[in-house]
């Protein structure tokens, strides 16, 4: 199955592709995981993106677009899940293009709805491990050990746009760019809005439940 899962930043797109994946398999494509691993490595890609993604800007289209074509070119069957992308309707677009170009469909366009002031609670509390990437909440889901992850033993941090100018930038330009891609999916009937509020078990019920129909 392929589908796609898209939301404003914090709406809990990470922690429930973490749960399809584990029950169903499929590769897991997080654009934002993939920039944070190029930045991790120093790479002139991580280098580039770091700029935008420090401020909670979008990295630019043409970047983006071409790192995931690299990834959906090397699939070679297996069902997947892209994670915040697309994030623009010309990266939806470019999607359409690409998934033509592999002989590729999506399943699910599913959209993550969280009002705005649990996503502010979400993402100001969110602590993230320097290894693993394994994702806590400072109140909600804190590790055993104050600051070190439960899974590899590393740091667990504060991802650097979850300060708090670089979070009401993201809500901004989530806003301004990527509530459009809603509208592109709806147009074409092909849009399933999940409410994403209460307990993450219970969101993953009711993702499961919309996948089923
Ligand atoms: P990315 O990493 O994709 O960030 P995001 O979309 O802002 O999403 P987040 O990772 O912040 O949140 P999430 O929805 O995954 O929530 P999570 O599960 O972690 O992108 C980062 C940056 O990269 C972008 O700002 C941009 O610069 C760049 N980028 C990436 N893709 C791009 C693209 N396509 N185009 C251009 N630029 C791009 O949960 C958040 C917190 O809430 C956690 O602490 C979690 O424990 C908690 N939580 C989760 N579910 C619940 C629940 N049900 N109840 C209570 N707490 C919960």
């Amino acid at each position: 199955m392929n589908i796609l899962l898209f939301g404003p930043p914090g709406a809990g797109k990470g922690t429930q592709s973490a749960m399809l994946v584990e029950k169903m398999g499929m590769k897991h494509i997080s654009t934002g995981d993939l920039f944070r691993s190029a930045i991790k490595g120093q790479t002139a890609l991580g280098l580039e993106a770091q700029k935008f993604m420090d401020k909670g800007d979008l990295v630019p289209d043409s970047v983006v677009i071409g790192m995931v074509d690299e990834v959906v070119q090397g699939l070679s069957g297996q069902g997947f899940i892209l994670d915040g992308f697309p994030r623009t309707v010309p990266q939806a677009e470019a999607l359409d293009r690409m998934l033509e170009k592999y002989s590729l469909g999506v399943d699910r366009a599913m959209f993550l709805e969280v009002p705005e002031e649990q996503l502010i609670a979400r993402l100001s509390g969110r602590r993230v491990c320097k290894g693993c990437g394994a994702v806590y909440h400072a109140v909600s889901h804190p590790p055993k050990v104050d600051g070190v992850c439960d899974s590899c033993g590393a740091e667990v941090i504060q991802r650097p746009d979850d300060q708090e100018d670089a979070v009401r930038n993201r809500l901004i330009v989530y806003k301004k760019s990527t509530e459009p891609v809603k509208a592109f999916y709806q147009q074409r009937n092909s849009l399933v809005e999940v409410d994403g509020t209460g307990a993450v078990g219970n969101v993953f019920g009711r993702l499961e439940a919309a996948l089923a129909q």
